[in-house]
C-alpha cells in the first residue's frame, strides 16, 4: 500500500515512552536536535516535500496555518496564507448576529482565484447598460458574461465595450461582443491546453459552453497566470483557494455554520479556551447532527484525554495548546494550562492513527520552533503573534513615538495591535463567550492581553522564511522530507533529542 505522504508515521511503543519521559514538562525552548549527515544538494522548498494534514480529508503543502485571531486573519492574510501552501482561518470577533461579514470574508478568499469561474457575473442581453455597470461596479469584474434565460451564451460585455458611450436607453446586446465572434471552446478543459489555446487566439478570456451552447464555466489568463506563480496553493476541487472559519461554541453558532458552508468555506473551526468541557460537548453533538458531513476542528485542548474527547466526538482535527500563546495569560491568571511539547506529545499518542489532524497551535516565536512542533506531535501548526503587525493582519497602523537609548532622539514608529481572543477589549467587541449568554463584562476573568506590535511588511516573506528554515531543519536532520525527518525521529528520538542545561539554552537561543 502507497503510504500517504502526508500523514504523520506510526510511532513505536518503545519511542514512544521514551519521549513522553522526556518531554514532561518540557515546552520547545528545552530542547535542541542533534544533526546527522544531510542527504540534500538542495534546500530549496520547492524539490523538499512538507506535505502534511490540516483535518481527516484536507492536505496542505505547507504547515502553516493563521489563527483565528481578529488581529490575524481575515481574507487579506487568508489568500496569503492559502497561496503560500497553507491556510487562514477566519475569525469569529463578529458580534453575534453578525454573520454577513464573516461570510463576505469568506467569499472574498473563495473569489480571488479560480480553475473554472463556474458562476461568473452575468447580464441578460436584453438588459440595460446601465445595469451591466452598476453590476461591474459593485463586483469590482471587467467582465460579465451575456446569458438568455434558459444560461446559453449570447456574447460577453467588457468595460472597454462600454467606454464613451452614451447608455441612456441602450442593452447590453447592443454593445456586448456576440458569441459568434468570441472564441468559445465546448466542453471542459484544463490550464495546459486553455493556456495553449488563448495564447494561439489571442484571447484573456475562455469560456466553456455545452454542446446546445449553455454556459459551463469562464477561464481567465488571470488565473491561469496566479495558478502558476503559486503552485504549491492550498485549492479546492474547483481551483479556488481554501479558507477556514471559527464559530464558537454557543449562541448563533450553527446558523452561523450554515451560512458559512453555503458561502463554500472549506473547514470549521469550533475553538473555546477549554476544549475539554461540557459547553464543547454540547456544541459537538449538535454541530454532528445538524453537518454531519462538514470538515471540522475542535480545540483547545492539551492532555491526551481531552484529545480523545474531541476526537470521540466527530472532530476530524483537533487544536492543542492550552496557554503557550503570545496574546495569552491563561496560564498566568489560572495556573492551569501544559508546556507545549508536553501538549503535543500526550495528544499525538492520544489520536494515534485515527487519521485527524493534530494543530499545534500558539507559542511558536523562533522559526525554528516549527520543526520541533512538527516532530513532537503536531501535523502543521497555528501562529498568531508570528503575522501580527503585517500588512495582510486586519487593524490601523499607529504611529508613537520611541525613544532611540544611543541618540537619545525620539523617533516616530508605526505599529498594529495584536490581542488575545480571551482580552477583555476583543471580549468587549464580540460580546460573546463560551460559558454564558448573558455576559456581566466586569465579572469576566480575562485571559489574554493587548500588545502593540511593530508595522512590518507581507505575511507572505514570513511564511516563506520559515519556510525555508524548516526545509534547513530537514536538511540537518539527515531527511528530504517532511515525512521523513518524522520517521527518523521517531525511529529513534534518543539520537535526535537532546534536553539542554540553563546555560546551553542561553547558549542557544539568547541573542
Ligand atoms: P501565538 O503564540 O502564535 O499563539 O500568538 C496563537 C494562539 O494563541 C491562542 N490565543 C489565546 N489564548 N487567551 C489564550 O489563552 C487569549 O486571549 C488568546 N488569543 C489567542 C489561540 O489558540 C491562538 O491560535
Amino acid at each position: 500500500m502507497a503510504t500517504d505522504r502526508s500523514l504523520f508515521p506510526p510511532l513505536s511503543k518503545s519511542s514512544m515512552a521514551a519521549v513522553v519521559e522526556m518531554t514532561r514538562g518540557c515546552t520547545f525552548d528545552d530542547f535542541i536536535l542533534a544533526p546527522r549527515r544531510s542527504i540534500v544538494v538542495s534546500r530549496d522548498p520547492a524539490v523538499i516535500d512538507l506535505s502534511c494534514r490540516l483535518s481527516r480529508r484536507i492536505t496542505l503543502n505547507r504547515p502553516i496555518v493563521s489563527a483565528n485571531m481578529d488581529t490575524v486573519t481575515r481574507a487579506p492574510m487568508a489568500i496569503v496564507q492559502a497561496e503560500e501552501g497553507g491556510i487562514g482561518i477566519i475569525d469569529r470577533g463578529f458580534r453575534p448576529g453578525e454573520i454577513d461579514p464573516q461570510v463576505r470574508e469568506v467569499e472574498k478568499v473563495k473569489r480571488s482565484q479560480h480553475g473554472v469561474i463556474s458562476d461568473p457575473y452575468a447580464v441578460a442581453p436584453e438588459a440595460a447598460l446601465e445595469e451591466a455597470a452598476a453590476l461591474m461596479a459593485a463586483s469590482r469584474v471587467g467582465t460579465l458574461v451575456v446569458l438568455d434565460g434558459e444560461r446559453k451564451l449570447k456574447g460577453v460585455l467588457t468595460q472597454r465595450d462600454m467606454r464613451f458611450v452614451d447608455r441612456a436607453g441602450a442593452r447590453v446586446a447592443d454593445r456586448m461582443t456576440p458569441v459568434d465572434r468570441l472564441v468559445v471552446h465546448e466542453g471542459d478543459l484544463d490550464h495546459e491546453k486553455a493556456a495553449r489555446l488563448m495564447v494561439e487566439r489571442k484571447v484573456k478570456k475562455l469560456p466553456l459552453v455545452t454542446a446546445d451552447g449553455r454556459l459551463l464555466g469562464l477561464i481567465t489568463a488571470r488565473d491561469i497566470t496566479r495558478q502558476r506563480q503559486v503552485p504549491f496553493a492550498t485549492r479546492d476541487r474547483h481551483g479556488r483557494l481554501m479558507v477556514g472559519a471559527a464559530i464558537g461554541a454557543t449562541g448563533d453558532y450553527l446558523e452561523r455554520a450554515a451560512e458559512l458552508v453555503r458561502a463554500g468555506v472549506d473547514v470549521l473551526v469550533i475553538d473555546i479556551a477549554h476544549g475539554h468541557s461540557i459547553v464543547m460537548q454540547r456544541a459537538l453533538e449538535a454541530f454532528r447532527k445538524a453537518f454531519p458531513d462538514v470538515e471540522l476542528i475542535a480545540g483547545n485542548v492539551a492532555t491526551a484525554e481531552g484529545a480523545r474527547f474531541l476526537l470521540d466526538l466527530g472532530a476530524d482535527g483537533i487544536k492543542v495548546g492550552i496557554g503557550p500563546g503570545g496574546g495569552c495569560t491563561t496560564r498566568i491568571t489560572t495556573s492551569f494550562g501544559v508546556p507545549q511539547v508536553q501538549a503535543l506529545v500526550e495528544c499525538r499518542l492520544a489520536v494515534g492513527e485515527s487519521g485527524i489532524g493534530v494543530i499545534a497551535d500558539g507559542g511558536i516565536k523562533r522559526h525554528g520552533s516549527l520543526a520541533l512542533a512538527l516532530l513532537f506531535g503536531g501535523d502543521c501548526a497555528m501562529l498568531g503573534s508570528a503575522f501580527a503587525g503585517t500588512e495582510e493582519a486586519p487593524g490601523e497602523v499607529v504611529h508613537k513615538s520611541v525613544l532611540i537609548p544611543e541618540s537619545q532622539k525620539s523617533v516616530k514608529v508605526p505599529f498594529k495591535v495584536l490581542r488575545g481572543m480571551a482580552s477583555l477589549e476583543a471580549i468587549r467587541d464580540r460580546l460573546d463567550v463560551e460559558d454564558a449568554d448573558r455576559v456581566e463584562l466586569e465579572a469576566l476573568g480575562a485571559e489574554g492581553m493587548e500588545i502593540s506590535v511593530p508595522a512590518r511588511g507581507s505575511a507572505r516573506t514570513i511564511v516563506r522564511d520559515m519556510i525555508k528554515h524548516l526545509c534547513s531543519s530537514i536538511s540537518y536532520g539527515g531527511a528530504d522530507s517532511l515525512r521523513g525527518l518524522r520517521e527518523q525521529f521517531w525511529r529513534d528520538p534518543a539520537t535526535f533529542v537532546i534536553k539542554q542545561s540553563e546555560s546551553a539554552r542561553r547558549e542557544s537561543y539568547d541573542r
